[in-house]
């Protein structure tokens, strides 16, 4: 009886939605299905954490509205943040603005820069989110494509330079997700270029870049130089923090670029829980033992998972970061009939790479966001499949 807009009816099916249906099918067969879908940590949010929520949650002074553009305590706390690990100097009052969750503030962007009609670059593959805000707000995804051949990175001069120029937003997402693959200052410092040459402004999605294997450190792109007059970096702490049920994040660097995110922001939400962001800053400035020890984690899954994946005759991309592995899907099978065949024959949940973008096509992502022997159960039970 009731017609959805336009807008909602010109989005893709979203991509976890889908992978759910799936899985609930199997569950409702008595399946023991492992998720390797979504990527949401399993291990709790540091206990510090949950403590200085709950003492923050006692005070009646946060129950009341909080700021829209963040507690100033909060977007400090991040500028403490950027300073430790970018050497960084940002000015908390209008160089930083808190999130209810990264996903809220990539998704919101488009409102305060996006025109119908414009385009907006999106990798491709990428975090469904950016193509689908853009599309909400009748502008056009323009997919910049992440192959193989070039380690999943973006061949900047395949741009066509009259989609550049009509651009008003670049999306960015290293380390990538689905791909695993990661940025170098050198590169952030071509997207700068980039950005200045086309006028558009360049929006880093950064919220893998703590989750690092073998030592590695992911630069952020506020290190660039000029990256703070062409763009901004957005964060979360679900990743880092095991916080994904939070829903806490930020944005960080062009003052313009945030004012206009704030506009939006005003006008739709009210920010994010006090309490909660005195919980991250307890998150932030507290000990990263608990972040490290998550990474210890994630890289013996790692290695399970390729090498159970390689063990299979599959080619598999190692990630340096981040808490997926990418997978070509065997000869013959389309991402979504592989993705459907494990999860028919093995009971194991993984995320088809098509719904990623056309260029996720022939691929699938494994999360390593379940616990260790779970993840390992899947891996031979995958291992058992005839192809
Ligand atoms: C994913 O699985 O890609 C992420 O968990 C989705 C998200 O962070 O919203």
């Amino acid at each position: 009886m009731f017609q959805f807009a336009d807008r909602i009816r010109a989005l893709p099916p979203y991509l976890f939605a889908d992978v759910d249906r799936r899985k609930t099918k199997a569950v409702a067969r008595g399946v023991d299905v492992i998720d390797l879908g979504v990527g949401d940590p399993v291990e709790p949010t540091p206990s510090h954490v949950v403590r200085r929520l709950c003492e923050a949650a006692q005070d009646p002074a946060n129950h009341r509205y909080p700021s829209y553009i963040g507690s100033l305590d909060f977007r400090e706390a991040v500028a403490r943040w950027y300073k430790r690990k970018a050497k960084v100097e940002l000015n908390p009052k209008t160089q930083v603005l808190t999130l209810i969750g990264a996903k809220e503030g990539l998704a919101h962007l488009p409102w305060a820069f996006v025109n119908p009609g414009e385009p907006v670059l999106v990798p491709d593959p990428g975090y469904p989110v950016y193509r689908n805000a853009t599309i909400m707000v009748g502008g056009i995804p323009f997919p910049v494509p992440l192959v193989e051949g070039r380690g999943f990175l973006p061949d900047l001069s395949a741009i066509p330079k009259h989609v550049a120029r009509r651009a008003k937003l670049w999306f960015l997402n290293f380390p990538s997700n689905p791909t695993g693959a990661v940025a170098t200052l050198d590169f952030f410092e071509e997207v700068v270029e980039f950005a200045r040459t086309y006028g558009l402004i360049a929006v880093q999605d950064a919220a893998y870049s703590e989750i690092t294997y073998d030592g590695f450190v992911h630069p952020s792109f506020l290190e660039a130089p000029g990256a703070l007059e062409v763009g901004i970096e957005i964060h979360s702490l679900s990743k880092t923090y095991n916080m994904t049920g939070w829903r806490l994040g930020w944005a960080a660097g062009n003052e313009e670029v945030l004012e206009g995110l704030g506009k939006v922001k005003t006008n739709v939400d009210s920010g994010a829980f006090q309490a909660v962001q005195f919980a991250g800053i307890a998150a932030l400035d507290g000990p990263q033992e608990p972040v490290k020890r998550q990474r210890t984690i994630y890289q013996e899954r790692r290695d399970i998972v390729v090498e159970g994946l390689r063990d299979m005759g599959l080619k598999v991309f190692p990630p340096k970061a981040g808490c997926y592995v990418w997978c070509r899907v065997p000869e013959g099978y389309t991402s979504e009939e592989f993705v459907g065949k494990l999860i028919e024959e093995a009971g194991v949940v993984t995320t088809p790479g098509l719904g990623f973008g056309e260029g996720g096509e022939g691929y699938f992502r494994v999360s390593l966001t379940v616990p260790t022997g779970r993840l390992r159960e899947a891996v031979e039970r995958m291992k058992d499949l005839k192809f």
